[in-house]
């Protein structure tokens, strides 16, 4: 409809509609009396009055509605959004009691202990293995049989005390019979595993192995294509490199995990 006739049909129905030249738009006003005679000859004006707005901007046209307690509405798929695991609201002493405690898979039944995380809470340098090995299922603590030892002399070989550094696992429990950790169990976990990255805040993670490394990167990479490569877990920068029960069996490729420590070392000065 033409602008001028439609102004001309507001005004005989007694609206007027303003438009700030701001661009606000007030309350249309009800004009008092009774509505002016249309003037099919309405005299040119000097200065044309800016244009109606419409009711709704395009920009703004598949905005929902503001409803609610707090003003917003819900999106269509929040129904569809699993609720946030209260895990990640846990602080040291809940969330270690909550693993001590956890029955959500299979492995609390064959465990013998869980196997929390050991070292300095606020380290630098935060090591992610597998799952607990028959050592450290007895011992509930991880990386405690000869890969652990082997764990220990590589820190050492950088500077670092076992203490200096926080150990963990993807699984907190031990697989039976030393298999590979299932997807389901370490997706059960996983929430564990990331409220203990977000308490440490580490500078640098190293994941050591195949299953953590996979597990943390959700890839399906070889380690020997993972490593020296830039990876983020968290927004943490991460560095891949070889399982120290896999060094013990191929000792020839310490000197390849000898380069993702010293690779770790840099980054670890870097963000100091
Ligand atoms: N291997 C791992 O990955 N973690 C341990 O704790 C022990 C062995």
């Amino acid at each position: 409809m033409d602008e001028s006739l439609r102004r001309r049909y507001l005004e005989a129905m007694g609206i007027q509609n303003w438009v700030e030249r701001n661009g606000a738009t007030p309350e249309p006003a009800i004009q008092q009396g009774p509505p002016e005679p249309i003037d099919p000859n309405p005299p040119d004006r000097a200065e044309p009055p800016p244009p109606v707005a419409e009711s709704v901007p395009p920009w703004l046209q598949d905005v929902p509605p503001l409803t609610g307690e707090w003003g917003f509405s819900e999106p269509p798929e929040a129904a569809a959004l699993e609720p946030v695991d209260p895990v990640y609201g846990l602080d040291w002493k809940g969330l270690e009691a909550r693993v001590a405690a956890c029955e959500r898979c299979e492995l609390c039944k064959t465990r013998t202990r869980t196997v929390f995380g050991v070292g300095d809470r606020s380290a630098d340098l935060m090591v992610i293995g597998e799952a607990p090995g028959v050592d450290e299922d007895r011992q509930g603590e991880p990386f405690v049989g000869r890969a652990g030892q082997l764990l220990n002399a590589m820190l050492l070989a950088i500077g670092l005390e076992r203490s200096q550094v926080f150990i963990a696992n993807v699984l907190k429990c031990r697989p039976p019979g030393n298999r590979d950790p299932r997807p389901e169990e370490a997706l059960q976990c996983e929430p564990y595993l990331r409220r203990q990255v977000a308490l440490v805040k580490p500078k640098v993670i190293m994941a050591v192995g195949r299953v953590a490394a996979q597990n943390l990167l959700k890839s399906q990479e070889a380690v020997g294509r993972m490593r020296g490569r830039d990876y983020r877990f968290d927004d943490i920068p991460l560095v891949v490199t070889y399982h120290p029960a896999y060094l013990l069996r191929s000792p020839h490729h310490k000197s390849r995990a000898w380069q993702d420590l010293q690779r770790a070392v840099g980054m670890l000065q870097n963000r100091r």
